[in-house]
């Protein structure tokens, strides 16, 4: 049980609607809530249903006589341990890079020294928009944390990066514990998803891989103070906004990029599916139906872990993953030593619902002298503690 003072400031947007789900689920968690809504906000959730939930008063007027009586706005603000804006429209995220301060919410978050998270929520292209980057950035800047957005279908019909986080994502954001910043002054590349080898100009080989992995690993080695350099191939997720994406698609681009930054970092995590063959020869066109059998003629990729690892100068803590279907610990072993790597992560991918595109995973971690198991869970708290037993292996 936590006892943490939250105020859920709640802005207009459809996401709105999850604030009753969220708002349970803190208390349950032993958060005190308190529910402060913009005008905009009623028009999704009424104020009555998230007294019922919270328990409390709802605020909503920088002006009400009687509701400043009970507790004035700048007492409000001292009261919290934490401001979370659920879900943040574009244009509250934009009010708060200005400093405007026009109605309670925004009032209240110049006046306190809470900690303030948001989880923006908005059409994918209003995310993508110049305008809210830069407004992203100067929040996270002044250390506002910016929980999400997660990507998939939006209430508009599009799909992409812009749903506000399930309630129970933000719940466990909201209860995690402050992070040590174990990882302060460290550079860590990470590599993710999949990679892609083009057979013609519309066909290519590539696996399952969906990036939550690697993005996840991203995301806790900025939580512990990192500096990420994130390689990923094609996903449909979006990075963390502090960290540094070097898009990529075939196995190749990836082992050029990953040979650039791994003599810069610290940590080099190699946690993306790469193809290990690619065709032989990529046809220029559009390759026509003939016959009843196909052959195709590949060649090896370069190992990229292995040329990482393998580096005379400026080698980085090297970690691989293994995904294995069958005698994981042994291949994995064997991954270990083949490649010279520093620690492995194995997954078994054969167990559904964990490994290739699940939101969860479970993992061993090996290295010279130690196994570690970590049960399933939630990929990003794995990531977490992967990590964390990396910071306690560097010098
Ligand atoms: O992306 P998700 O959907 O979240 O799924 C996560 C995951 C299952 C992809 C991830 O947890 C994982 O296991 N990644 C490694 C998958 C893999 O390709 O394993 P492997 O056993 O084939 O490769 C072993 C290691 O060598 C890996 O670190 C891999 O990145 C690296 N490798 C492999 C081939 C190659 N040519 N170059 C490499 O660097």
């Amino acid at each position: 049980m936590l006892n943490k003072k939250v105020v859920l400031g709640i802005s207009g947007g459809i996401a709105a609607y999850k604030c009753a789900e969220l708002t349970r689920r803190l208390k349950e968690r032993g958060c005190e809530v308190k529910v402060v809504m913009t005008q905009s906000a009623k028009h999704f959730i009424t104020p009555l249903t998230m007294q019922a939930v919270s328990g409390e008063m709802v605020s909503d007027s920088l002006l009400d006589p009687q509701a400043e009586a009970a507790m004035g706005h700048i007492e409000f603000a001292k009261w919290a341990d934490l401001i979370l804006v659920a879900p943040a429209t574009v244009n509250i995220i934009a009010k708060m890079a200005a400093g405007i301060a026009d109605d309670l919410l925004t009032t209240l978050l110049l006046a306190t020294d809470a900690e303030v998270a948001i989880a923006p929520a908005m059409n994918q292209q209003m995310y993508a928009h110049p305008a809210t980057k830069t407004n992203l950035a100067t929040l996270e800047q002044r250390g506002v944390k910016i929980w999400g957005p997660g990507s998939g279908e939006q209430a508009c019909g599009d799909v992409g990066a812009g749903r506000m986080l399930e309630p129970m994502e933000l719940v466990e954001l909201v209860c995690q514990e402050p992070n040590e910043q174990v990882l302060l002054g460290k550079t860590v590349t990470i590599t993710a998803g999949p990679t892609r080898e083009a057979l013609d100009p519309v066909r290519y080989i590539s696996n399952h891989s969906s990036g939550k992995m690697g993005y996840a690993l991203a995301e806790a080695a900025l939580a512990l103070g990192a500096k990420v350099n994130l390689i990923s191939g094609p996903v449909t997720l979006t990075a963390p906004i502090k960290s540094q994406l070097y898009p990529v698609q075939s196995a190749q681009q990836m082992h050029q990029q990953a040979m650039a930054l791994a003599p810069q970092s610290d940590v080099f995590i190699g946690c993306a599916a790469v193809a290990d063959y690619r065709a032989a020869d990529i046809a220029e066109q559009k390759m026509k139906k003939q016959g009843d059998e196909l052959t195709l003629t590949l060649v090896k990729n370069p190992d990229i872990i292995a040329d990482v690892a393998a580096l005379k100068a400026n080698r980085p803590f090297t970690v691989g993953f293994a995904a294995e279907t069958q005698d994981v610990a042994t291949y994995a072993k064997g991954k270990l030593k083949n490649k010279n790597l520093d620690m492995i992560c194995a997954n078994d991918v054969s167990v559904q619902g964990q490994g290739f595109n699940s939101d969860e995973n479970a993992l061993t971690l090996f290295s010279a002298d130690s196994e570690t198991s970590l049960g399933l869970t939630d990929k990003r708290k794995l990531a977490l503690t992967v990590m964390k037993e990396i910071a306690t292996k560097l010098i």
